[in-house]
């Protein structure tokens, strides 16, 4: 597609499986890939709540060697990554199945693409100095969130500990082969991580979106994202065994990583990563509580688009009122924290006020994000959401 003289690219993996159980056809795509070894990533969450155990019984039908890797706990650094990909050496695994939330599958993607690279060709790639010219081993991705919508995008994201930021590595080729969002995997999800991570696909709709990079096929994704959020999310989270709320936050939580992928977020996010890499504020936390605070000052450059989304979230419609569509947006994205029992401010989350300006410095670097955004804040602009977030100044 072509507009404007710019050749925009859209990307998905080949096969995508939503629904429930869903999950009973990766053993078709087993057969399919003849694998000699197979490897399960997964995490120490999902390990303690038994689902790898499960999992391992269930693929043992196949009679092929199974390991496991479930050596993460919290949001991944690039030295999990690191131990992922020599552990799939070390075991010459030829399929990953990768199984969790964002943390597991952003480790599984990225081990699986850059397992069967040369050591200094990695070290150059997660340096984020060239990136992968070659699909690695085959990968099936299940997530267990909804969520981040990993399993869909050319993105994974670990922290730097030489700096204390996340950063993200981007390659068509983190794309697995076949991603299986099967809404069962999510039921087990707690309460505060479904929140989060609810949230977290949200931002990802309304980013995209509003994202310099959308394209109107991007667009339709995160419309039906936005149109499926209002209904579902509360359900999801404080009803968990609510399976048509799973299913449909699963759809969510797909469209809006699709749109993710390929027209990008902004700014929203680009403040969120000094929260993750030192605060170590999850990821779904850290977006959500943003959100409101950044779209108050960046809203008021859509506005066309803020009366579009007051309408996907049935706020009503504000065609001859386009400032009360941005008021309204603002005031749904305030309460939807407080309704989920979301922080609401910085304070909250223990930040310490003397590193809100060094923060900004930090967040302002995130050039390709805030680039994406319909207005591109400066340091101090960026400074001032935080001194807003941290004392909670709606
Ligand atoms: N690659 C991308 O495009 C992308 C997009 C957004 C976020 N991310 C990354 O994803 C990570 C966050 O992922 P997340 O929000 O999905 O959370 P997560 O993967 O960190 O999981 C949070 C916790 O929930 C537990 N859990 C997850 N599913 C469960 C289930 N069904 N039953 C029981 N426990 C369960 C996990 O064990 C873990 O303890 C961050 O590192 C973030 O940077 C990646």
């Amino acid at each position: 597609m072509t507009i404007n003289n710019q050749i925009f690219d859209f990307r998905m993996p080949g096969n995508v499986k939503i629904g429930a159980n869903s999950f009973n056809t990766i053993h078709s795509d087993i057969e399919q890939f003849q694998p000699k070894n197979i490897l399960l990533i997964s995490d120490k969450g999902l390990q303690e709540a038994g689902v790898v155990e499960k999992i391992v019984h269930d693929l043992s039908r196949h009679n092929i060697p199974i390991q496991t890797f479930t050596d993460i706990s919290g949001e991944p650094y690039f030295e999990t990554l690191n131990l992922a990909i020599q552990f799939i050496k070390d075991n010459q695994s030829d399929l990953v199945i990768g199984i969790g939330g964002g943390s597991a599958l952003d480790v599984a993607k990225a081990a699986a693409c850059l397992a069967n690279k040369e050591e200094d060709n990695i070290t150059e790639i997660l340096l984020g100095h060239s990136t992968p010219l070659s699909k690695g081993i085959s990968c099936i991705l299940l997530p267990t969130t909804s969520g981040t919508g990993s399993e869909v995008t050319m993105n994974a994201i670990f922290g730097d500990t030489s700096n204390g930021v996340k950063r993200g590595i981007v390659s068509p080729f983190y794309l697995p082969d076949v991603a299986i969002i099967d809404p069962i995997l999510t039921l087990s999800c707690p309460a505060k991580v479904s929140a989060a991570s609810g949230v977290d696909a949200f931002t990802h709709a309304i980013e995209s979106y509003i994202a310099k990079k959308a394209t109107p096929l991007t667009k339709l994704y995160a419309r039906e994202a936005m149109v499926k959020f209002p209904a579902n999310i509360t359900k999801a989270v404080f009803n968990g065994s609510d399976l048509k709320a799973r299913e449909e936050m699963c759809w969510v939580s797909f469209l809006a990583g699709v749109s993710l992928a390929n027209a990008g977020v902004g700014a929203v996010h680009a403040l969120a990563y000094p929260l993750g890499g030192k605060y170590h504020v999850p990821h779904g936390v850290a977006n959500a509580l943003l959100l409101p605070y950044v779209f108050k000052v960046i809203g008021k450059t859509c506005m066309e688009e803020m009366v579009h989304i007051a309408n996907y979230l049935q706020l009503g419609d504000y065609t001859d009122n386009p400032h009360e569509a941005l008021g309204k947006v603002v005031e749904y994205l305030f309460n939807l924290l407080k309704e989920l029992g979301l922080p609401k401010t910085l304070k909250e989350l223990n930040v310490n006020e003397n590193d809100l300006e060094p923060m900004a410095n930090e967040a302002s670097k995130v050039i390709r994000l805030l680039e994406n955004t319909p207005y591109e804040l400066n340091k101090k602009e960026i400074h001032q959401i935080y001194i807003n977030s941290f004392f909670g100044n709606e």
